[in-house]
């Protein structure tokens, strides 16, 4: 896979999850969805910031969206933190997933019809694979990270 495709496959991985957790029949199963979303809106982020961010924020046309992401993942990330500290059996639990959920389909918006398609125009075949390279191996290295701490 091209790194547009890692990043859109990571993207349809958490889009469905939220789908999942809104057919989540008890508390308990709420919990383990939500427990699956912040693991993997949090390794995406983290591996964003470290790969395709910076490389975007080279180039002039990109610089401001790569801002405005990086804004809306310490958003993103406010929230995260937020739930976690909550009970699926809080009667605010559903409307905070549903204020993430939306945020989070607001980012990956543009994050695809802006940032990406600036990836293919910039970069050449040889930076993308690179990127791609880089964006794997950040990822399974935080994925190390995250099952040892647990
Ligand atoms: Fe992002
Ligand atoms: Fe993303």
């Amino acid at each position: 896979m091209n790194v547009i495709e890692l990043i859109k496959s990571d993207h349809r991985k958490v889009e469905s999850l939220f789908s999942e957790m809104e057919k989540a029949k008890d508390s308990e199963e709420m919990q383990i969805l939500f427990d699956q979303i912040y693991t993997e809106l949090t390794l995406h982020a983290k591996v964003e910031e470290l790969t395709l961010y910076p490389s975007m924020r080279n180039y002039d046309e990109t610089h401001d969206m790569v801002e405005e992401a990086e804004e809306e993942h310490i958003e993103a990330r406010e929230l995260l933190e937020e739930i976690k500290s909550m009970s699926p059996s809080d009667p605010e639990f559903k409307a905070k997933i549903e204020e993430l959920r939306e945020a989070v389909q607001h980012h990956v918006e543009e994050e695809e019809s802006e940032i990406l398609p600036s990836v293919s125009d910039s970069m050449d075949e040889q930076e993308m694979k690179e990127l791609a390279k880089e964006f794997q191996e950040a990822k399974s290295k935080l994925e190390k990270e995250i099952s040892a701490a647990s």
